[in-house]
């Protein structure tokens, strides 16, 4: 079997933005040109491909932003122009993160036919409240519509909800997350809401409008997302992911594994093998920007930069160790150059924070996941 090589694609529109959200994604009041947006994801497809020649493509994954917005024969175009440049694995998976609107729903059918077979919904909460004051454009019902629909054309969904909300107790959580258990079937992406810098969101928080659980309530609400979905058997497989065995997101395995993944689209990431240098490569934000620069220099890559071994090392414990089968010490130092300190492992591990495996992989415990930041900049030192 080929090594997995991922492919992310960026659609970088929404309809509004979000008051909690810093992705790249931008509304804009005039129709877009999905044709020229088509021709240069096309064009940013194939000088990739050159760069990087003759990989088998296992997963794609389009988001966003909204991809939904997209018109089903955009997202098959581009789907085209990666089968046309790579080989497509037969089995690969391929996913289009979408909003659960009745509109964005009508569109599945057309998805399904230009070859996705994943959809990744942002439900976000099943309560409407909670949906109004997230700036969501959705009621709950609108959105288990949208996953009733997503269920008829899709083998496998998934959706995502934001908990840890201003004034949300466990047992109202429990409640939306067994609701949510019973409608998403294999896989859930569950996110404590964060608060980044420059957000409407932020603005609330500073001016004490918006006032969000404690660490030991957030704590609460974290230990009750664990036992429901493990009890329902959906475990955590990544610090926010639950699936059924084996129904783990593969496109994102692609990252926490520290495997190959192409960037295309404004300001999308890539990690890509190039004349054998593990190479960061980034492309201009701006929709419009990203635009002009990919129709006059065939690409629109602002960083190319070779990783140190060192930076590669930390980049594979910082994804790595995110997943419940964690990482394999052998491959840190293969990676790396250097090996993993043993004495800080040991304290680690007389803290509860990490365990090591029967086949001798290194992973996080559940009393290590809440604080998994300090224990990454403790092995990475
Ligand atoms: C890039 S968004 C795209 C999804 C899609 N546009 C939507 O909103 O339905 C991916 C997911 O990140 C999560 N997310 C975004 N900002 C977040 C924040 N500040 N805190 C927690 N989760 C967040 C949301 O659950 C969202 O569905
Ligand atoms: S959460 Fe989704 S819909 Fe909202 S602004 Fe972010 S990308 Fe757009």
């Amino acid at each position: 079997m080929s090594p997995a090589f991922g492919v992310y694609i960026h659609w970088p529109f929404c309809l509004s933005k979000c008051p909690y959200c810093d992705f790249n994604s931008h509304v804009r009041h005039a129709a877009i040109d999905e044709a020229r947006y088509v021709r240069a994801f096309a064009t940013e497809i194939a000088s990739t491909a050159q760069r990087v020649p003759g990989r088998t493509v296992s997963s794609i994954f389009l988001g966003g932003g909204t991809p939904s917005l997209m018109a089903p024969k955009t997202v098959g175009a581009i789907l085209d122009a990666v089968a046309k440049h790579w080989t497509l694995a037969p089995e690969a998976e391929i996913t289009l993160e979408a909003n659960p609107t009745s509109v964005e729903a009508t569109r599945f059918q057309g998805y399904r036919a230009a070859g996705v077979n994943r959809v990744s919904l942002g439900v976000q909460a099943l309560d409407d409240t909670s949906l109004t004051a997230l700036g969501r454009l959705h009621t709950a019902q609108e959105a288990l519509e949208a996953v009733a629909i997503a269920r008829k054309h899709f083998e496998r969904y998934s959706f995502d909800l934001i908990y840890a909300r201003p004034k949300q107790t466990t047992a109202e959580w429990r409640g939306e997350l067994r609701l949510a258990i019973a409608e998403a079937a294999e896989h859930l992406s569950l996110y404590q809401l964060t608060i980044e810098p420059d957000t409407p969101f932020a603005a609330l928080r500073a001016s004490g409008r918006l006032v969000l659980p404690d660490d030991e309530h957030a704590r609460a609400l974290y230990d009750t997302t664990q036992e429901v979905c493990a009890a329902a058997g959906l475990p955590a497989y990544e610090i926010s992911n639950h699936a059924m065995p084996g129904a783990e997101c593969r496109h994102n395995l692609v990252y926490w594994r520290y495997h190959e993944y192409a960037g295309i689209g404004p300001g999308a990431h890539g990690r890509l093998l190039i004349e054998g240098e593990r190479t960061a490569t980034a492309t201009e934000r701006r929709p419009e920007s990203w635009l002009a620069r990919v129709e006059s220099e065939g690409h629109g890559l602002v960083e190319t930069d070779v990783l140190t071994r060192e930076q590669q090392g930390d980049e594979f414990l910082v994804m790595g160790l995110r997943l419940a089968e964690g990482i394999d010490p052998d491959r840190y130092q293969r990676i790396s150059g250097r090996r993993l300190d043993s004495a800080k492992i040991a304290a680690l591990v007389d803290n509860g924070f990490v365990e090591t495996t029967p086949d001798q992989r290194l992973r996080v415990t559940c009393s290590g996941f809440p604080v998994l930041d300090a224990v990454v900049a403790d092995l990475a030192a």
